[in-house]
C-alpha cells in the first residue's frame, strides 16, 4: 500500500508551528499563483518556511514563496500560506493537502482559499474575481481523491458529505463586501485538474458542457480535506486568462502572474471584508 500521511506526521508539523507563535489563528488562508502579495499585509507577522517544518513538502513553482505567514489581518489572527503545494509538482495528494490537515490539528475552523484560474464562462474576463460556489472534482473522479487511504477518524468520517463544500453564509458576506466596495464579483463552479499542461480546446469545451465556469490546478483537494474536518470554506478564483475554447490564443504562466497584480487588491478587499465580519 502507498504511504499515507499519519496523524503523528500532521501533529509534529502542527506542534512545530505552535511552538513559534503566541496567537491562535482563526482562519487559514491559501494564496494562489500571482496572489502572494496579500501575505505582505499581515501585521506582527511570524514567517516559517515550509523547509523548516518536519515532513513538509516545499513549493517549487515560481510565484509561490513557500512559507507560512502568521499574524493579524483586520485584527483577526490568521495563518497565511504564501505558496501552495500542487499535485503536478510530483507530491502525493496527502502531501498536497498536509497544510490543511495541520490547520485542523492547530484548531483553525475556517479556510479561505484562493487560486488563479482560466475563465471558461464566456462572459469572464482576465482580472475578474469569481466567488466559488461549487466545485468539480475531476481529479478525484479519476482516482485521486485526497481522502483515499486509511481514514483519520480523529478528524472526520470515512464518507464525508460534500453537498455544500463552500459555506453559504461566507458566500453571502463576500457578495455583500463586493457590493459595498463597488467590485464586480462573478460566481460559479471551479473545476480542478491536475495540470501542469493547460487544457486543449476540446478539454475546455468538455469542461464547459459539464458546467465549469473557471478551471485551475488546485483548490479542490484542499477543500475536500477541509470539509472532511468540518472547516467552513470561502473560495475565490482570480480569472487570469480567458480559456481558449477555439484554439485561437496561447495560455502562459507569465500571463497568469501578470493578471495577479490586478486581481490581488480585489481579492484582498473581499478577504478583509469577510474577516472583518467574523
Ligand atoms: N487553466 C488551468 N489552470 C489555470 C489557468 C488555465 O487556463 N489559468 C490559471 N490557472
Amino acid at each position: 500500500m502507498q504511504n499515507f500521511i499519519t496523524l503523528e506526521q500532521i501533529d509534529s508539523a502542527a506542534h512545530a508551528i505552535k511552538n513559534r507563535i503566541s496567537i491562535q489563528p482563526v482562519v487559514g488562508i491559501i494564496l494562489g499563483s500571482g496572489l502572494n502579495g496579500l501575505a505582505d499585509s499581515v501585521e506582527n507577522a511570524v514567517r516559517i518556511s515550509y523547509s523548516d517544518l518536519p515532513n513538509f513538502p516545499v513549493s517549487t513553482v515560481q510565484g509561490h514563496a513557500g512559507r507560512f505567514v502568521i499574524g493579524e489581518l483586520e485584527g483577526k489572527p490568521v495563518l497565511v500560506m504564501q505558496g501552495r503545494i500542487h499535485y503536478y509538482e510530483g507530491y502525493t495528494m496527502g502531501e498536497v493537502t498536509l497544510p490543511v490537515r495541520v490547520m485542523q490539528r492547530m484548531g483553525i475552523p475556517n479556510l479561505f482559499v484562493t487560486n488563479a484560474a482560466g475563465g471558461v464562462h464566456p462572459d469572464f474576463e482576465p482580472g475578474d474575481v469569481m466567488l466559488i460556489t461549487d466545485q468539480l472534482n475531476l481529479m478525484g473522479m479519476s482516482g485521486l481523491n485526497p481522502l483515499m487511504g486509511p481514514n483519520l477518524d480523529e478528524i472526520g468520517t470515512r464518507f464525508p458529505d460534500m453537498s455544500r463544500p463552500y459555506d453559504s453564509e461566507y458566500c453571502d458576506i463576500a457578495r455583500m463586501v463586493a457590493k459595498e466596495n463597488g467590485l464586480t464579483l462573478r460566481q460559479g463552479v471551479y473545476a480542478g485538474l491536475s495540470g501542469p499542461s493547460f487544457e486543449s480546446p476540446a478539454d475546455l469545451r468538455f469542461l464547459r458542457l459539464a458546467g465549469t465556469d473557471a478551471v485551475g490546478m488546485s483548490t479542490v483537494p484542499e477543500v475536500i480535506i477541509a470539509r472532511h474536518g468540518n472547516m467552513r470554506v470561502l473560495g475565490l478564483s482570480g480569472i487570469s486568462n480567458k480559456a481558449n475554447l477555439d484554439g485561437s490564443t496561447l495560455t502562459t504562466h507569465e500571463e497568469v502572474m501578470e493578471a495577479g497584480k490586478v486581481i490581488t487588491p480585489k481579492v484582498e478587499k473581499i478577504i478583509r471584508g469577510v474577516l472583518h465580519s467574523l
